[in-house]
């Protein structure tokens, strides 16, 4: 017998395929078109004459060997099934199933506390229906204030003294009501006013409202801190600009704004082709609010500022309609994964 097809009839009598992985290379080396036994009938022609026939009858038999040990495989396999594969490991950690995601505003809420944690902040809340005091009068709003006109505000009609909260800094006075300074405090919540809906506001929307009371806080740590929250925010190079303005709260006032993170200064409706979006009102603690609070305001000063979660998580995911956040769409929400 030719050596080389005595050494391959002995492969294929030692062949065995106990994973269909084993199987298939045996099919690859003995049966698939460009098998090594086809090679074989391709040597013949290198064949002296006289041996030819006797070659050719050898190849065929190997060839009649390798196909009936193939099906002897499968049907060995098949009868093994189960037995053969590989056992469970149960020591294995599960494959993870993802069962929901964070909802934007959250995600946008728990990053803002991550960034100012690190800086001193602690997390304070207070309740959503308020009375005058906490909401308007300790804070320095006159009498005759549009927020305390009964179309601004949900009144409760029973009691002119209760209101939903129009705003988080009444979380300001629980806190300097009942603490000392050093305050560094952040108050997250939803906050009420009566307006329509539409894409961009909504009867009922979130605050962050940030409060720092200290000996010689300054408007330069107000900008400062501002600057840092927005860096780490928005992860981005992201310029930020104060415009003079009026709290009854504050003094002085100013509104925050950003540059904008959708057009980036092109101009789109998100920033009225001005290229920036304000994210939120601050200012210096007005000293009135500090006696009213009991703080000796000739000791301290402090900063306060009031930004929209919405708005920061609209800018900071490219989101355009307001609306979205509540509609409880899960194709919208599902997109949410990490904060
Ligand atoms: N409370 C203000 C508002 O809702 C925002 C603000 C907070 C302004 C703190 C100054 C200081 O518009």
């Amino acid at each position: 017998m030719n050596p080389k097809i005595k050494a391959l009839a002995d492969e294929v009598n030692a062949a065995v395929a106990t994973t269909q992985e084993e199987l298939e290379a045996y099919r690859m080396r003995f049966i698939s078109r460009k098998n090594v036994i086809a090679d074989l009938f391709a040597e013949m022609k290198n064949v002296p004459n006289e041996e030819k026939k006797a070659f050719g009858q050898e190849v065929n038999e190997l060839k009649q060997l390798a196909q009936d040990k193939f099906k002897a495989l499968i049907e060995g396999l098949k009868s093994n099934d189960g037995e053969n594969t590989a056992p469970v490991d149960l020591t294995l950690p599960p494959a993870l199933s993802v069962f929901g995601s964070l909802h934007p505003l959250t995600a946008t809420r728990q990053r803002f506390i991550q960034i100012f944690e690190r800086i001193g902040f602690n997390v304070s809340s207070g309740p959503e229906i308020e009375d005058d005091w906490h909401n308007f009068t300790a804070l320095n709003f006159p009498e005759n204030h549009p927020a305390r006109e009964m179309q601004d505000t949900f009144f409760i009609e029973k009691n002119p003294d209760i209101a939903l909260r129009t705003h988080t800094s009444s979380v300001q006075i629980r806190v300097m009501e009942t603490e000392e300074p050093p305050i560094r405090t952040l108050s997250p919540g939803r906050v009420f006013r009566n307006e329509a809906i539409s894409a961009r506001a909504h009867c009922i929307f979130h605050q962050m409202e940030g409060l720092y009371v200290d000996e010689n806080v300054s408007f330069a740590d107000l900008k400062q801190t501002l600057y840092h929250f927005v860096k780490e925010m928005f992860e981005k190079e992201t310029k930020i600009r104060f415009r003079p303005s009026y709290f009854p709260f504050t003094e002085p006032s100013a509104e925050i704004d950003i540059s904008c993170q959708i057009c980036h200064g092109d101009g789109c409706n998100i920033c009225k082709h001005t290229g920036w979006v304000e994210i939120g009102g601050s200012g210096m603690v007005d000293p009135n609010v500090l006696e009213n609070c009991g703080i000796d305001s000739k000791k301290y000063t402090g900063f306060a500022f009031g930004m929209g979660i919405e708005r920061i998580a609209m800018l900071r995911y490219g989101i355009k309609d307001l609306r979205l956040f509540t509609e409880n769409d899960l194709r919208f929400l599902s997109q949410f994964k990490t904060i």
